[in-house]
């Protein structure tokens, strides 16, 4: 499967390679703000189910791409395939975000996950990645991803979305062992997981790192950076003759990314709570960075968004190692239009930072 790509900008800036516009794309491009995704989930019957159906699975991921000009494709998935995969059963309660029907609190709960096969409990993401790779044919690269050992976990011990953590906090300050012992199951199982999507055809993979600004600065080096370093040290790195960039995100970030970069990783995703140019400023030229407009943006007027995008793309300022991105997952109330005018901003606007 080595198709020639056409276009490589992702690729390129990842590298921090000269580009001639800066390449973009949206946290959650394939979702409920397109009216198209929503027929294909119904058609599904639940967002469980569209995940579970490699063909729907592509066909949602491939609708952002024939509206907008990107420069990425992104697995159309969710981070807790893992724990689900792990033997917690994942269901979605109307609106109400994601639930498990068993959690983790005890050793004897570690002790039973199970360790899921790629390609038999997870086939399904496997499939998905090269149902796409196949329909994109060389358009764009497909970024492949999980979620950071910590932030699944806090799935898994809360066994939803929290507002407090209070279970898995109290675990970490009481039993920190059990906690480790979770997160050593997790990582081991999210390498496996992301070296098989790179097997299958990710060209890039990214872990999302969505809760580790709940934690202290030395907590946060224990609990979610160090297990983010391992997958960073044992995920495949190369792939079909090109390198395979690794992007760490974690949501407010922002006073730990010397660390983050530290991990030897490609590139950092920044969410719109740090300034681009203060961010290269700490970071050098030892990552590219991703980010990092405020996805509320999208709900002004076309003229205020280019205007906003003209000051991301001014505040990382010229040169290779910027990819366009929101700071944060796009909204379901945003209309079509405004992220279309986000996008053609940063192709009109870019192309003068890399002259
Ligand atoms: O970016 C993409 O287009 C790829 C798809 C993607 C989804 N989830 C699809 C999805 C990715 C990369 C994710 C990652 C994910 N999932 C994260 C990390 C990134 C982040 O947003 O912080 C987290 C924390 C999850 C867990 C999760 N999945 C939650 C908390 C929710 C409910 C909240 C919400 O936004 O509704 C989901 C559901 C989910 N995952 C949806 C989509 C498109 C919406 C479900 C639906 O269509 O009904």
């Amino acid at each position: 499967m080595t198709v020639e790509l056409k276009n490589d900008r992702f690729l390129r800036a990842l590298s921090r390679q000269p580009v001639d516009r800066t390449p973009v794309w949206m946290m959650r491009q394939a979702g409920r703000y397109l009216p198209e995704y929503r027929a294909t989930r119904a058609q599904a019957g639940s967002f469980v189910k569209l995940c579970k159906a490699p063909d729907l699975a592509c066909e949602v991921t491939l609708q952002p791409l024939e509206r907008y000009p990107l420069d990425a494709a992104i697995l159309f998935s969710d981070i807790l395939t893992v724990p689900d995969a792990m033997g917690l059963g994942l269901y979605f309660e109307g609106g109400e975000g994601p639930r498990f029907e068993r959690t983790i609190q005890t050793a004897a709960d570690v002790a039973a996950l199970a360790t899921p096969d790629m390609e038999s409990e997870l086939r399904y993401v496997m499939d998905a990645v090269r149902t796409i790779r196949r329909e994109l044919d060389g358009r764009v690269p497909l970024i492949g991803f999980s979620g950071s050992p910590w932030t699944v976990a806090t799935y898994m011990v809360e066994g939803g979305t929290s507002k407090n953590f209070s279970r898995i906090k109290g675990m970490l300050y009481d039993k920190p062992e059990l906690l480790h012992s979770l997160l050593e199951r997790v990582t081991r199982t999210t390498l496996d997981y992301l070296n098989a999507q790179v097997a299958a055809g990710a060209q890039a993979v990214m872990v999302f790192d969505t809760w580790g600004s709940i934690l202290t600065p030395k907590t946060y080096h224990t609990f979610s950076l160090d297990y983010m370093q391992r997958i960073v040290d044992g995920v495949t790195r190369e792939a079909e003759g090109r390198k395979v960039p690794v992007v760490l995100f974690t949501k407010g970030g922002g006073p730990w990314l010397e660390a983050m970069a530290d991990t030897g990783c490609d590139a950092l995703g920044v969410d719109w709570t740090t300034d681009l140019a203060e961010a290269r400023a700490r970071v050098g030229d030892r990552v590219a960075l991703q980010g990092n407009l405020d996805p509320a943006v999208l709900y002004a007027s076309p003229e205020v968004i280019r205007e906003e995008v003209r000051q991301v793309l001014e505040s990382f300022g010229h040169g290779p190692g910027h990819v366009f991105n929101l700071g944060h997952g796009i909204h379901p109330e945003v209309k079509p239009e405004h992220a279309g005018a986000m996008i053609e901003a940063v192709v009109e606007l870019s192309p003068a930072y890399h002259r």
